[in-house]
């Protein structure tokens, strides 16, 4: 038979750009695979919008289990979002022999280990292209053209929502309720904004990436992370005057003594890295191996296009080379690594205090800075009239984030310091 038999679980988004994009590509996928790739059965919850894509109704089913079970199914492309039933499907489905395709972002975080677990033991495939980036192909370029790589560090634009409101607060000059609402209105945030701007998306893809990079499934707990809610534009313009702009980053890690660190949040990007460039909806991906230097990778990470060509890859890889294959991360578990904490992370900082307008103050933060051993690498103070406290925006040096907190309680506390500071990470890619 030379026919590779898809059982798809979901036609919502991301399915359903995968069946409009098959069958214009079946002939171009059979000349570079060798195989006709057929939809043969699709399982959703709601047969009449499978339908509206243009599945027929003979190939539909609201049994989701009944994918793995099937004896003409080779691969089980799931696509329903959620970790319970995809969790059971694809756990399911690689016991029963057959090769598994997901863009499940939430459940690899979650439960990774276990399931690629699972398919080493059966000995099949389990592809995910689509859970990080979209279209762009990050995950095949880290297994596979940057193997002979030691990761050093991978930095990410990973979620396009927050990428679209930092973008329109720093162009248009909009706070981040009326950005949210532009997203909204324009599709490029969920009806429930959470997962998105609070930074939980882009830790999953984080996890992923780290897995990748170093072979071993970071503990949701291990992670840190911070979303873009809490951004005023104010930052956004003073951290311009200092040369850099304001991006959700995914920072991923490992230093000379094997600990990495994992961390997502607004981070202050040298305006001159290519990062900071990357604007709306886009993602970038900036992997650094020891052998290959800086790579950048770019491109759309959502939506039904750029995830049809992620998840129709992975179905492709399957029909080129249905053999399990082994010696590639994450399946390869990584030396000794030790996940740091985010007390023992080091990055330099951005702190805006509001101040009272009064001589010796800028020397009494210096001061509590000094006694940390943080230094100063820049000073504004815009100047504010009529107005009895003023904002005093300080570049620092280098510090470990304890110190740093430790630090920011005690000028917090200062009489001439009002309410609490904002303070951004700032990445100098060094
Ligand atoms: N959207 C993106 O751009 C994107 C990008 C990367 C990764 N992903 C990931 O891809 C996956 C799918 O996302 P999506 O945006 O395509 O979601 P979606 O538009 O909500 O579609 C989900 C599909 O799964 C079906 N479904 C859900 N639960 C089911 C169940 N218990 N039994 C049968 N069918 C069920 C739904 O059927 P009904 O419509 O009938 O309820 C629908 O067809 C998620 O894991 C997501 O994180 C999405």
């Amino acid at each position: 038979m030379n026919t590779l038999r898809i059982g798809m679980a979901g036609c919502g988004t991301v399915g359903g750009g995968v069946w409009r994009h098959l069958a214009p590509h079946a002939e171009l996928l059979r000349q570079r695979t060798g195989k006709d790739i057929a939809i043969t059965k699709v399982a959703v919850r709601t047969p009449a919008k499978a339908q509206a894509v243009g599945v027929p109704a003979d190939r539909i089913t609201t049994d989701w289990r009944s994918l793995a079970s099937d004896p003409d199914i080779d691969v089980v492309v799931e696509l329903m979002g959620g970790t319970k039933e995809a969790r059971e499907l694809i756990a399911a489905s690689l016991k029963a022999g057959k090769h598994v395709v997901t863009a499940n972002k939430a459940l690899l975080a979650e439960c990774g280990a276990e399931l690629f677990e699972a398919a080493r033991r059966a000995q099949r495939q389990l592809l995910f292209e689509a859970s990080v980036a979209g279209g762009i192909p990050i995950i095949k370029s880290l297994r596979e053209g940057l193997i002979a790589n030691r990761i050093l560090s991978v930095h990410g634009i990973i979620n396009g929502t927050c990428n679209y409101i930092l973008t329109r607060m720093t162009g248009q000059g909009l706070e981040y309720a009326e950005a949210l609402a532009e997203a909204k209105a324009g599709g490029y945030a969920e009806a429930d904004e959470s997962l998105d701007v609070d930074g939980h998306d882009a830790a999953h893809k984080a996890a992923i990436l780290a897995s990748l990079a170093y072979g071993f499934w970071v503990e949701p707990d291990q992670l840190y992370v911070e979303g873009i809610r809490n951004v005023e534009r104010r930052d956004i313009d003073f951290a311009r005057k200092l040369g850099y702009e304001l991006k959700l980053l995914a920072i991923i890690k490992m230093d000379e003594r094997q600990a990495v660190e994992v961390r997502v949040h607004p981070t202050l990007i040298p305006r001159t890295h290519v990062l900071a460039s990357v604007s709306g909806v886009f993602n970038a991906i900036s992997v650094h191996g020891d052998v290959v230097g800086e790579t950048l990778f770019y491109g759309r990470g959502a939506g039904a296009d750029a995830t049809a060509s992620a998840v129709l890859g992975d179905i492709a890889e399957i029909a080129a080379h249905p053999e399990y294959r082994k010696c590639k991360a994450p399946e390869t578990a990584c030396l000794n690594a030790k996940v740091k904490t985010m007390d023992e992370v080091v990055s330099r900082y951005y702190l805006r205090l509001d101040i009272v307008d009064r001589p010796g103050v800028l020397a009494k933060v210096a001061a509590v800075l000094g006694a940390h051993a943080i230094g100063i690498s820049s000073v504004i103070q815009p100047e504010v009239h009529a107005n009895t406290s003023v904002p005093l925006i300080l570049m620092l040096h280098d510090a470990q984030e304890k110190q740093f907190q430790a630090a920011r309680r005690e000028i917090e506390a200062l009489d001439v310091v009002k309410g609490p500071a904002v303070v951004l990470r700032v990445e100098d890619f060094a």
